[in-house]
């Protein structure tokens, strides 16, 4: 398969029910939806709703809930990402090639979009409409997922250990902690929600969830590592600024060389943990290399 085809195909669809579900600009309040969609259609990866499709498929054909479920952890991610760009938390200029949210809107209209896509994120995993012939059983477990993920023990706890971190000394088993949970708890949603939709095992969510952690970490060195090495072009965001910030990086810790190692170690672990799925698994085995390949 080719990784490259399989990621835009899957992108191409996030976006399009993205799209015809996010309120337009007209709607009022509609500087509220401008800046929503300033920042929801700039670009980004959508790897995290991939995720949850890739596992998904890597078990069975999955429900009709799927695409909608999988899009709300963009939506979870997107509100993660206006509020880290905040002057009080990392203070950037620029996210997914174009001026950060708040430089455009000014803060308190990028934190109430934030604010607002939480909520969506929420509704996407419960409107009657999206997750007609769900499970309801399975539908409580995928919004208490994703609400695990990005709350005080997910991706919300872990960007206070962050910034915390900037003034505080951290060990290499708290630099651990702040990417497991900054990053790491939502991937790992991202993927349980996939295989609890397509009905998986025990056994199947477990491997999976395995798998996922390691993803989460080899992804946020990988962050760190093109925060050093990739240019503003490539990346559509600042480059350098973790060092400036005093951020606590892999890179920080280990340097370039050993830091590409360690997310590697990570990749080879994730694949070595699917061994016992078959060939439908092979989007999320090509995800896992590509996450540290990646130049953007
Ligand atoms: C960037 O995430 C922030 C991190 C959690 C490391 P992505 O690299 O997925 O950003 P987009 O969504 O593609 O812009
Ligand atoms: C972002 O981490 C993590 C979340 C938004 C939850 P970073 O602050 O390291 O990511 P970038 O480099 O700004 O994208
Ligand atoms: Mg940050
Ligand atoms: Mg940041």
């Amino acid at each position: 398969m080719n990784i490259e085809d399989y990621l835009e195909r899957k992108r191409l669809e996030v976006d399009e029910f993205l799209e015809s579900h996010i309120p337009s600009l007209h709607t009022s309040p509609s500087t509220l939806h401008e800046s929503i969609r300033y920042s929801l259609f700039a670009g980004g990866k959508r790897i995290r709703s991939i995720l949850t499709i890739a596992a998904a498929e890597a078990i069975a054909p999955p429900p009709k809930a799927l695409l909608p479920v999988a899009s709300s952890f963009e939506l979870i991610h997107t509100y993660s990402l206006i509020h880290d760009d905040l002057p009080a938390m990392d203070n950037d200029d620029y996210r997914r090639g174009k001026l950060t949210n708040h430089k455009i809107f000014g803060e308190a209209i990028a934190i109430l979009a934030g604010d607002a896509l939480q909520a969506m994120a929420f509704e996407f995993c419960s409107r009657p409409d999206f997750v007609n012939g769900l499970d309801p059983q399975c539908q409580i477990r995928v919004i208490n997922e994703l609400a695990l993920g990005s709350g005080t023990q997910g991706m919300v706890g872990g960007q206070v250990l962050d910034i915390q971190a900037e003034s505080r000394e951290v060990d290499l088993a708290g630099l651990k902690t702040i990417h497991a949970h900054k990053t790491g708890q939502l991937i790992r949603a991202a993927v349980r929600v996939g295989a609890l939709l397509s009905g998986s095992s025990n056994t199947q969510l477990e491997r999976l969830t395995g798998y996922a952690e390691d993803v989460g970490l080899a992804f946020q060195i990988a962050d760190d590592l093109l925060n050093v090495t990739g240019t503003p072009e490539e990346l559509g965001k600042g480059t350098k600024t973790d060092a400036d910030r005093g951020k606590k990086t892999y890179p920080s810790f280990y340097g370039l060389e050993e830091s590409q190692a360690l997310a590697q170690d990570c990749v080879d672990r994730a694949i070595s943990r699917l061994a016992g799925f078959d060939e439908k698994a092979d989007p999320l085995r090509e995800i896992a290399q590509y996450i540290v390949s990646r130049r953007k």
